[in-house]
């Protein structure tokens, strides 16, 4: 069987760093708090003036420049993100221009902090139907842009940045194995942003209301992401009759440690096994994932199973395996 292997990484985070010393001069938090309530202690901001696509760019390059590839080799380019550059047209083409791409076609995939484990099965099925060689998945989002820096319930979790992989056809067993991916649109009440939309459009009472910035019931989103993670997880290591045991890795969405750790202990995985980095870069939405493969990738060797997990707004979750 052909799979769709990942052959190379990158990434990007803005080099301005938000941490919590800074953030309590801001909102009526502390240090100790966040730490203690998310594993946070700083995140990245991009600087004013560029937006997801130069993120984008920029972590492409970098996966160019690790692996040698031509950029005019690249047919097909998936930017997950929620944050796009505007809301008509897709960021996904403007990224192509600024990265180099000159052959390829990309065009946006918005699932929320589900965005890569999403975009890695449309990205994966391109190649495994062997339509396309070389395609390029990145997760990129400027959550900066859609933040109240006055709310203390939503500031203190989010960051920017961006993460890349290249696919391409493997037959040697390496590659994205299944998927289970599920989506509840009830769950646009306790996380969206609700207003800039064909929803509720732009106006002086959605600006007023602040309602162009992410709302949420942080309580609610907790228990539903440790629920989602560890259920779609358990179905499917039971469809790819794959214990936990047999997991070498899991990459797991960084939106709190507390989710993190709850989703290790239900599923029986020891914490070395579990790759975090929210210390550093916070709740960087599509961006989470690729930013872990990009960090620690070289901790993981040829045929290495990885559990890749997520779960955001839509709501969204799902669970892949990849063989590195
Ligand atoms: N500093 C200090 N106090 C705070 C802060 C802060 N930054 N934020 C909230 N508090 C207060 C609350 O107001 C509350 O006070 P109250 O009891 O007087 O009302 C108290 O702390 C406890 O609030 P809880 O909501 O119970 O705190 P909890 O332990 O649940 O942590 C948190 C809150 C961190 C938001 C948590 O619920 C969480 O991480 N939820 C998931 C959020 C998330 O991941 N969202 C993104 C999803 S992914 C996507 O698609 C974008």
């Amino acid at each position: 069987k052909m799979n769709a292997a990942i052959t190379a990484v990158g990434g990007y985070v803005p080099q301005t760093i938000l941490d919590n010393a800074t953030l309590e001069k801001m909102v009526d938090t502390s240090d100790e708090w966040i730490i203690t309530r998310t594993g946070i202690k700083e995140r990245r901001i991009l600087e004013p003036g560029k937006a997801t696509s130069d993120m984008a760019a920029f972590a492409i390059q970098n996966l160019l420049e690790n692996s040698g590839v031509d950029p005019e080799e690249i047919e097909v380019l998936i930017l997950a993100t929620s944050t796009p550059d505007t809301i008509l047209s897709p960021t996904a083409p403007l990224a192509c221009v600024k990265a180099g791409l000159k052959n390829a076609w990309g065009f946006d995939l918005n699932a929320a902090c589900s965005g890569f484990l999403y975009a890695l099965s449309v990205a994966a099925s391109l190649v495994e139907s062997g339509r396309h060689k070389k395609v390029l998945l990145v997760g990129a989002d400027k959550m900066s842009a859609i933040v109240n820096y006055e709310d203390r319930n939503t500031c203190v979790l989010f960051g920017d940045g961006a993460g890349a992989v290249l696919l391409e056809p493997a037959q040697d067993g390496t590659g994205v194995l299944d998927t289970v991916y599920k989506s509840d649109g009830s769950g646009i009440q306790f996380l969206s942003v609700p207003a800039g939309g064909s929803a509720e459009g732009t106006g002086q009472q959605t600006l007023d209301e602040k309602r162009h910035y992410v709302q949420q019931d942080g309580r609610t989103v907790f228990k539903n992401a440790i629920n989602g993670m560890t259920t779609a997880s358990n179905e499917l290591l039971q469809k790819l009759s794959l214990t936990t045991e047999t997991i070498d890795w899991v990459v797991p969405h960084q939106a709190n440690l507390r989710i993190i750790d709850s989703v290790g202990q239900n599923l029986g995985i020891p914490k070395q096994k579990i790759k975090v980095n929210i210390e550093r870069y916070g709740n960087t939405t599509a961006a989470t994932l690729p930013l872990c493969l990009w960090d620690f990738h070289n901790d993981f060797k040829p045929g290495d199973k990885i559990l890749l997990t997520a779960f955001g707004a839509g709501f969204t979750w799902g669970s892949t395996c990849v063989v590195w």
